[in-house]
């Protein structure tokens, strides 16, 4: 039976005690993580989100209603107990804060009970996710999550502070907005007024943070919560926060200033990390052409290198034939990896061909520095020698090549690469490798809409000598815009604004909108510019990756206290799910095509 605190005051968590607190007198409560009852001794592990405290009961010292109360506690019922720190009468327990202290009970109230969980709660859970997000509320009690919360508590606190140090307004913008055709798939919400017409579920709060800069806020920032019905993976959720912010009367290097600056306070207040300043930067073209990633993790090497050159007259078809269709013929090396197994040799090329490889050559150089190669025999003696050289191969090595369209050149190896480091264990997540990567690509063409895409969005300035281009060679246009990346991963990006009419209709142009559907779009933005608008530009982090890599967690959902699953669902309340037909009518909406729920097996909805 449940009692009431009622009289009771908690003093201090379980974990904020230690032998300072000997003699004194303290009340904790908290959750029951196991009891051992030794006769007329038991003891009593209290744990709550600061830690785990030892609590004695002996029989006598405690009346007998409250040593019998004691008897009864099982794991997670939650209790208020009042005794005495003493030095712990047993071994101190080394793996414990308060390993060196106990709490001898004079009185205990039981304020709940529990049913037995359905997983232990104790860190490192071997549960299965699937049955660890139905139950989250409880996979939320486990230290390890407790512990990336709390970070991500601090961290936010922290970026709140600093900004508004450096002169920035919290502002917040919708979250029922206007639908914005030109990013990822929106979620949209009906209206009821408007029968027929939809709110979208804002994907950033780009637009509105670009009016809060024509209205005169010069710095705004917003913890901001954010919505994209893309594909999942772990970095990615439907719904995800940034960190967004936008400036005034600056240029890049204003931005990154300040954002170096941020970094480098959060890491050394958070994680005791030193980010040297000023952080590396690197062209797209030149982390493409290096490490064939616009995100590149540079905490190992294995860059990739050119051979077009070498082999552009050579016996073998698949080079040369890749560089008639204006392609490229590119590799790494896999350093000291020459004796790898065919087996495994096969499997980095099936992986290879996930990526649109259509095949993967190689050169294995054996220790006494015998080549075995897929290629060589098309080849003579001096055309291998020149190639081993390029890649710098040394006895031992493993050579990988491949040879087709630049995009697939860069993704196969660029893909290669990070698998061989993981396989090769080369990725130590306790080393931090920031990087600028700059001077991205203004379009991309989508073969799907067949035409140009802006690659960050439509509102990016280009780089100032490449604005002719935008009329006669889009895909040639560099744009004013910055990705900051992390271990591989983009953790967040930005760019300068376009502020002339001139160059926002050229762009437009280039995107193949005529006037109208810019007008329809983005009219109000477009609207607002010719009231007098400053030159403007800004930032927007996804926190949550921040918050991963921060935490040393593989996946986003670690460090989200209710996140979704592969297919968008939450395991917990089952959302998204049917509703009430008069809802419906409400919004006058019928429902003709009534799909059978997927019935997906759950372990393949959390899988990545
Ligand atoms: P962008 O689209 O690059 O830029 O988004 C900024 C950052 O948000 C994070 N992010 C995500 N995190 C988790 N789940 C997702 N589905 C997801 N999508 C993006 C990434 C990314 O770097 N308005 C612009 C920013 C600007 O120009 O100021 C924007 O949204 O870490
Ligand atoms: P094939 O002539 O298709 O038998 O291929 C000979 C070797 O070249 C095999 O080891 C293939 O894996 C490899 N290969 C085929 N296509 C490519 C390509 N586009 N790039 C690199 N290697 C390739």
């Amino acid at each position: 039976m449940a009692e009431s605190m009622k009289g009771l005051k908690r003093t201090c968590r379980c974990a904020e005690l230690s032998e300072d607190n000997v003699g004194q007198e303290v009340t904790v409560m908290g959750w029951v993580q196991k009891q051992r009852n030794k006769g007329g001794i038991i003891f009593v592990d209290i744990r709550d989100r600061s830690g785990i405290l030892q609590v004695i009961f002996e029989d006598g010292e405690i009346d007998e209603e409250g040593f019998a109360k004691a008897e009864k506690l099982r794991s997670e019922f939650v209790v208020a107990v009042t005794g005495t720190v003493t030095k712990r009468s047993g071994a101190v327990n080394e793996n414990l804060a308060t390993g060196a202290i106990e709490v001898r009970a004079k009185d205990v109230r039981v304020l709940s009970e529990s049913e037995t969980p359905p997983f232990p709660i104790e860190p490192g859970s071997k549960t299965k996710e699937e049955l660890r997000l139905k139950y989250r509320y409880l996979d939320l009690r486990r230290p390890d999550l407790q512990k990336n919360l709390m970070m991500r508590s601090q961290v936010t606190t922290l970026i709140r502070q600093f900004l508004a140090e450096e002169g920035f307004l919290e502002i917040e913008t919708p979250m029922l907005t206007k639908s914005t055709p030109e990013g990822a798939r929106d979620y949209l919400v009906p209206s009821r007024v408007h029968p027929g017409s939809f709110y979208a579920l804002p994907q950033s709060p780009q637009l509105f943070k670009q009016l809060l800069m024509c209205s005169g806020y010069d710095r705004y920032f917003q913890v901001a919560r954010c919505f994209r019905d893309e594909d999942l993976r772990a970095d990615r959720q439907p719904e995800f926060t940034q960190v967004d912010m936008e400036l005034s009367f600056v240029d890049e290097e204003d931005v990154m200033d300040v954002n170096e600056r941020l970094l480098q306070k959060i890491f050394k207040e958070v994680l005791d990390v030193e980010v040297a300043l000023p952080i590396q930067r690197m062209t797209w073209q030149e982390a493409m052409d290096r490490f064939g990633s616009d995100k590149p993790d540079l905490r190992f090497g294995m860059e990739l290198r050119d051979i077009s050159e070498i082999v552009s007259e050579c016996g073998f078809g698949v080079f040369t034939d890749a560089l008639k269709n204006g392609g490229s013929v590119r590799g790494i090396n896999a350093k000291g990896q020459g004796t790898m197994p065919r087996k495994k040799i096969d499997a980095l090329v099936k992986f290879a061909k996930d990526f649109g490889a259509k095949g993967l050559a190689y050169i294995a150089i054996g220790e006494d520095g015998a080549i075995k190669s897929s290629f060589a025999k098309f080849m003579g003696d001096d055309e291998i020698a020149n190639i081993v050289n390029a890649l710098e191969g040394q006895p031992g090595d493993l050579l990988l090549f491949a040879a087709d369209q630049n995009k697939i050149v860069y993704d196969v190896l660029g893909n290669l690469r990070l698998e061989l480091a993981r396989n090769l264990d080369l990725l130590d997540k306790n080393e931090f490798k920031f990087l600028w990567v700059t001077e991205f690509p203004e379009f991309e063409y989508s073969e799907e809409q067949g035409r140009y895409v802006a690659m960050h969005h439509p509102f990016t300035m280009p780089m100032e000598e490449d604005i002719p281009l935008l009329k006669t060679n889009p895909e040639k246009v560099r744009a004013k815009a910055y990705d900051i990346v992390l271990n591989g991963t983009e953790l967040g990006g930005g760019s300068i604004r376009i502020h002339q009419d001139d160059v926002q209709e050229n762009m437009f142009e280039a995107l193949g909108f005529t006037k109208e559907q810019a007008n329809e779009q983005f009219g109000f933005l477009l609207d607002a510019f010719k009231y007098g608008v400053p030159p403007h530009a800004g930032l927007a982090y996804g926190l949550d990756r921040l918050i991963m890599l921060m935490a040393k967690q593989d996946s986003i959902r670690d460090v989200i206290a209710f996140p979704k699953v592969k297919d968008a669902s939450c395991l917990m309340t089952d959302a998204p799910n049917i509703v009430d037909k008069k809802q419906l009518d409400e919004l006058c909406i019928d429902i003709s095509v009534a799909e059978e729920a997927d019935n997906l097996d759950v372990s393949q909805q959390v899988r990545e």
